[in-house]
């Protein structure tokens, strides 16, 4: 008898302590949860940040907010503005447009040009080497309220065509951003964006787009990747 009761004895034991054993896991889960209650400390951190502001201002969207605000509604009009011959620059400007949204200018020489390529091509040489100013026809679309021109034209021998020039000398993009594409047979941007950031001193010109005459017709990517790049 006492020993049938010692073996029971001993089995209550031995079940009690596979008990303890069995919240051994459960430990592990509580280890976790003093983890959650750690995380959120972290948390009043960058509450606390604000104060050195200068340091964490990237780091602090909350805190901004305020101020981002006001930025947006500022953040006005866009325009696109551009000139195309053959009408690959007008493709991706009005790609351009229907993705911003921008409204749309299109550069028109007063007298208007050829439409033989090889005269084209003498005409634009001539152009170039003489520096004119050939006259745009009817009248510039005003700037006020325009933050962002997108400045589209077709590389003409490795420039943009005089008529750009006419262009940038009549507007003063004084203060706005400028985001220059081009369309060409391979030559690309060339230095056009340099030269437009030397005769826009005060416009902030953003990086190019530059796409060949084959892919206008198709820019909808590009574009897109592009005004999210600039
Ligand atoms: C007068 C003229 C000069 C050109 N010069 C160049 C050039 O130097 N480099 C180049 O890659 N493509 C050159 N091209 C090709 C154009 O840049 C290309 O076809 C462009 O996509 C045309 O744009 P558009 O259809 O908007 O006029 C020239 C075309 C013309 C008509």
């Amino acid at each position: 008898m006492m020993k049938k009761l010692s073996v029971l004895l001993s089995l209550c034991l031995l079940l009690g302590l596979t008990g303890c054993g069995g919240t051994a896991p459960s430990r592990a889960e509580e280890d976790g949860a003093p983890s959650l209650t750690t995380a959120p400390e972290p948390t009043p951190e960058p509450t606390a940040t604000p104060e050195p502001t200068a340091t964490a201002e990237a780091a602090q969207s909350p805190a901004p907010e305020s101020s981002e605000e006001p930025a947006e509604p500022q953040g006005g009009k866009s325009l696109v503005v551009y000139f195309s011959w053959s009408g690959n620059t007008e493709q991706v400007a009005l790609e351009i447009a229907g993705q911003t949204g921008a409204e749309v200018f299109k550069i028109e020489p007063e007298t208007p040009y050829t439409t033989d390529y090889d005269e084209m091509l003498d005409i634009a040489q001539t152009e170039q080497r003489e520096s004119a100013r050939p006259a745009i026809s009817g009248e510039l679309p005003g700037l006020d309220g325009v933050d962002t021109v997108y400045l589209g034209y077709p590389n003409w021998w490795g420039d943009m065509p005089m008529i750009l020039y006419s262009y940038l000398d009549a507007a003063d993009l004084t203060g706005k951003t400028v985001c220059p594409f081009v369309t060409s047979g391979g030559s690309g941007l060339s230095g056009t964006v340099g030269t437009i950031r030397e005769m826009e001193p005060g416009a902030t010109v953003t990086e190019g787009l530059s796409l060949g005459s084959g892919e206008a017709a198709s820019c909808g990517d590009a574009v897109a990747a592009w005004l999210t790049e600039i």
